[in-house]
């Protein structure tokens, strides 16, 4: 049996999630056949891909008999959102230490978090190492057990959730005879591109793993996924030592800034939208849309290939951001 299969992990997310084509989004853009993998229905809390993280975060939580978890985001953070959610189907505690997010009225993830009875803790974001520490000393003083899960959840463990994911899309993908040339998602912290990099591998998946920051260079993203990569394949039992260019990450879409929409980004919600009935958000799925959209529409791939996009979710955030489409 495949180490994957043997560790730790609990059920959060409605697995598999969809994959299915989208073949008016490929005519609006004239290219290849382009299939979406549905991670925006994972479930828990409105879905997205920290569900799948959290599966194998909060087992390993769990097991070290942790009694609250304490994570970190800005505020209007999915992955907070989902943790705070997992807490509440385990029955432990749940803390977010939150750092300044663009949009910062009472809606969105922000209400979700209340909503999951998270216990909030702001600070800057120059203070958010220091102010996560202390809130988990604090918590040990009291004589609790926290499990300090780190941005995004990705850390090695996390990883695993898209090591997995990509077992799951392997088999979706032979059933549908599909080869696809490359899959499009959003790539922050990192998690995510390095548990898909190991599945790729584990798997025999041969496609491009296009990585979009929503946020940082690429450079550091690439540092970010090669650190989490290589700590992933020892739990693994892999031989494999990743360098920061076995990843492709495209940095070209972040525009002004994180959670700062651009005329690509907008207009790739639209284009979803309008051509599929398929909600993206503005933060990470579009500006990973709009990497594809101008990809195709600068003729990278034929029209006989196929190209995946990976939803990752966060289409809460959509409603604070009602402004940018009004
Ligand atoms: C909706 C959404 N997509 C993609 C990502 C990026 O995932 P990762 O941080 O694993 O790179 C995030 C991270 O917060 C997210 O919320």
């Amino acid at each position: 049996m495949p180490i994957l299969d043997q560790l730790p992990r609990i059920s959060l997310a409605f697995l598999p999630t969809p994959l299915h084509e989208a073949p008016n989004l490929a005519r609006a853009l004239g290219g290849p056949r382009v299939f979406i993998k549905r991670d925006d229905m994972t479930g828990l809390a409105f879905g997205g891909n920290k569900a799948r993280k959290l599966e194998f975060l909060v087992a390993d939580a769990l097991a070290q008999k942790a009694n609250v978890l304490i994570t970190t985001g800005a505020a209007q953070s999915n992955h907070c959102r989902q943790t705070a959610a997992a807490a509440c189907k385990v029955g432990l505690r749940c803390i977010l230490v939150l750092t300044p997010s663009h949009h910062e009225e009472f809606q969105g993830n922000i209400l979700l978090d209340a909503l999951l009875k998270a216990e909030v803790v702001r600070c800057s974001a120059e203070a958010q190492a220091e102010t996560l520490a202390r809130v988990a000393a604090d918590e040990r003083a009291r004589g609790n057990t926290p499990y300090v899960i780190p941005v995004g959840g990705s850390t090695a463990v996390g990883a695993m959730g898209y090591a997995a994911m990509m077992g799951e899309l392997a088999g979706q993908l032979r059933r549908l005879a599909l080869s696809p040339a490359a899959i499009y998602f959003s790539s922050g912290s990192a998690g995510t591109h390095a548990g898909m990099l190991l599945g790729a591998r584990l798997y025999g998946l041969d496609l491009a793993l296009m990585g979009v920051s929503p946020s940082r260079p690429t450079p550091h993203v690439q540092a970010e996924a090669a650190r989490i990569a290589s700590e992933g394949a020892s739990i693994l039992g892999m031989s494999l030592a990743a360098a920061p260019a076995d990843f492709e990450v495209d940095d070209a879409f972040i525009g002004p800034g994180y959670g700062i929409s651009t005329p690509a980004s907008l207009e790739a919600v639209r284009l979803f939208a309008e051509t599929e009935g398929i909600l993206i958000d503005p933060v990470y799925t579009a500006k990973a849309a709009a990497a594809m959209i101008a990809h195709i529409r600068a003729g990278h791939f034929r029209p006989d290939q196929t190209v995946l996009f990976l939803h990752t979710g966060g289409t809460p955030a959509l409603f604070s951001y009602a402004d940018d489409f009004s």
